[in-house]
């Protein structure tokens, strides 16, 4: 298992990834190119023009993956690659390319699901991680929480009804005119800190509803009509607004971050007592996606966490927003197991994806 050297490529959203994972888990080199500027251009993900974005720079963040990690593809045991979900405009890309060097350099394939490797990733960051344990999964596609019993094996204990909360970052980001050359998320995150919390009073969503699933159409909605009502004019970007505006937004941002995270909260505590009637030995609970990056988000959920007398394990930003990091690793665990592919036939054509 040591010696295994895994390449791992991900292009199912707006981020071109790659990386190579050592058996034992050590990183040993990872590239990420960001469509950040295309974004910004089009206010959000454009399928085609993001698929077109990946072909341009797939060769090269492969290529620069392996230099940096001084390897060739000869050194390589097995490529691993996001077969989905995702866009399957960006997804084939990503696929054609690990088809490509794993014909032509006759290695073992393994297929990957984007929302398991938002997952396991927190096994090759924290190796005492057992399962089975509790996952919340938030970025901008998703709101899962999830029981893993053990290696593709999870029982869905929630998932969002309607938007994911990094969407709802990304909106409010957008319409209270924050730059949106970077993703919302963080934007959001760093204004809040200016702002109070408890100012605008957003409801928390499916209070209600006694389950695990998440809901945040109707927060966005609360959060546009507030914004309507402070007369905050998003055309004009915050950089430029009087020193009130400025204020009148961050209250916005904090009391929308808070209100947001409230629900994670509430979920995410149901979530365990639940798991814990089925699976009593869990001991974790882990929070990976690209909104695990933020700090209050951690730092509530670790909270949660602690009360319930369980650990709480959340890997580094870079490992919770889309790399290729968590696509090698999670190939890793799949391939000691036996779950891999033949290498394809060389010269496959490129259509045949
Ligand atoms: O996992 P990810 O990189 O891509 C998807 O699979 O969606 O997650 C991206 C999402 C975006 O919505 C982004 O705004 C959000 O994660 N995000 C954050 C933060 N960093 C990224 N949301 C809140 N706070 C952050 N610091
Ligand atoms: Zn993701």
């Amino acid at each position: 298992v040591e010696d295994l050297v895994v390449l791992g490529i991900e292009t199912s959203c707006d981020d071109t990834a790659a990386a190579v994972v050592r058996g034992n888990g050590e990183i040993l080199s990872q590239v990420v190119s960001s469509q950040a500027d295309l974004l910004a251009r089009n206010g959000g993900v454009d399928p085609k023009m993001a698929g077109e974005a990946h072909s341009q720079v797939i060769d090269q963040v492969v290529q620069e993956t392996l230099d940096k990690a001084n390897l060739t593809e000869k050194d390589l045991s097995a490529v691993a690659v996001t077969i989905g979900p995702g866009l399957s405009i960006c997804l084939r890309v990503g696929v054609q390319k690990a088809r490509k060097v794993a014909g032509r350099f006759n290695l073992p394939i393994i297929s990957v699901h984007h929302m398991e490797a938002h997952t396991l990733v927190a096994r090759l960051i924290e190796k005492n991680l057992q399962f089975p344990f509790v996952a919340l999964l938030i970025s901008g596609g998703h709101n899962l929480l999830i029981l893993a019993h053990d290696l593709g094996q999870y029982t869905q204990l929630g998932t969002t009804i309607d938007d994911a909360i990094g969407e709802a970052f990304d909106k409010t980001a957008k319409w209270l005119g924050l730059d949106m050359r970077r993703s919302g998320g963080p934007a959001i995150e760093e204004l809040a800190g200016e702002g109070n919390a408890e100012s605008v009073r957003f409801s928390i969503p499916m209070k209600q509803h006694k389950d695990c699933n998440f809901s945040y159409a109707g927060l966005k909605t609360q959060v546009k009509l507030a914004i309507a009502s402070k007369n905050i004019d998003a055309t004009i970007p915050i950089s430029c607004a009087s020193s009130q505006d400025r204020s009148s937004r961050a209250d916005i941002a904090a009391s929308f971050q808070r209100v947001a995270v409230l629900h994670l909260e509430e979920r995410c505590q149901r979530a365990i007592e639940w798991a814990l009637k089925i699976e009593p030995s869990i001991k974790s609970l882990v929070v990976s996606g690209g909104v695990a990056s933020n700090q209050y988000v951690r730092a509530r959920l670790n909270q949660i966490v602690k009360n319930n007398g369980l650990q709480l394990v959340c890997p580094p930003p870079s490992l919770c927003t889309d790399n290729g990091v968590m696509v090698a690793w999670t190939g890793i665990e799949q391939f000691v197991v036996g779950r891999y592919d033949p290498p394809p036939p060389v010269n496959e054509p490129e259509d045949f994806v």
